[in-house]
């Protein structure tokens, strides 16, 4: 991924653009976590915190986890709408995760989706691996090396195969669910319908 894509970018991304309005969970989200009980999640790389906000909203105590302050400030301006029942389940969180990552086998739900760091990929998830708690589990969703043909996701070093995020986590102590691509409608560049298509992996860590 290009240094530039480090907090400055991200920063000046999110204040050169409306806030989202109350923005749809992921689907891949959806379809994979929708129907484990709630605990506690680390959403990693929240952006404007629609993926953070439907956890809370359906019980998880989420800690939404981000580089940038302006999207966090976005997020929970939303989030702050919906009410206490989802705001006071959800800690924001500045923090640039190739840095440090919030502590080690604490969370029952570990989620990021399309997080682009500079540096080594590699690295930053088997830090957010390493923050799942026994028997909890792990959701990487990026863009799969197919997604380049839709032309939305054109920078060199975002994609990878669910397979190869997989080949990350350590046998004896995952179990892989789900490592595949799967399709995503969204509304692209210049306002036309796009099929995207993702990678993603779910793991349980084992007990
Ligand atoms: C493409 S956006 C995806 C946002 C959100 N996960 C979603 O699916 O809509 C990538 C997000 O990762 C965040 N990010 C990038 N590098 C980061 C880092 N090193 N530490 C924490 N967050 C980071 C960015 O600020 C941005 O909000």
């Amino acid at each position: 991924v290009p240094e530039e894509f480090d907090s400055t970018f991200w920063e000046e991304r999110y204040r050169g653009r409306a806030a989202a309005r109350a923005g749809k969970p992921n689907p891949q989200l959806v379809t994979e976590i929708g129907d484990l009980p709630p605990g506690t999640a680390l959403d990693a790389g929240c952006g404007e915190g629609a993926d953070a906000i439907w956890l809370a909203s359906r019980g998880w105590q989420v800690t939404a986890a981000d580089i940038s302050i302006t999207a966090l400030r976005n997020a929970r301006e939303q989030a702050d709408e919906l009410g206490s029942d989802v705001t006071d389940r959800i800690t924001w969180m500045e923090i640039d995760l190739t840095d440090r990552a919030p502590d080690e086998e604490r969370f029952d739900l570990v989620s990021t989706h399309y997080v682009h760091p500079v540096g080594s990929r590699d690295a930053l998830f088997r830090r957010l691996a390493a923050a799942v708690a026994p028997g909890g589990t792990l959701l990487v969703v990026g863009h799969d090396p197919s997604d380049r043909s839709t032309g939305h996701s054109d920078t060199p070093g975002v994609h990878f195969t669910a397979q190869e995020a997989a080949a990350l986590l350590d046998p004896g102590r995952w179990e892989v669910a789900v490592a595949e691509t799967r399709t995503r409608n969204a509304t692209g560049h210049g306002g036309r319908e796009v099929t995207l298509r993702d990678s993603v992996l779910r793991a349980r860590r084992r007990p």
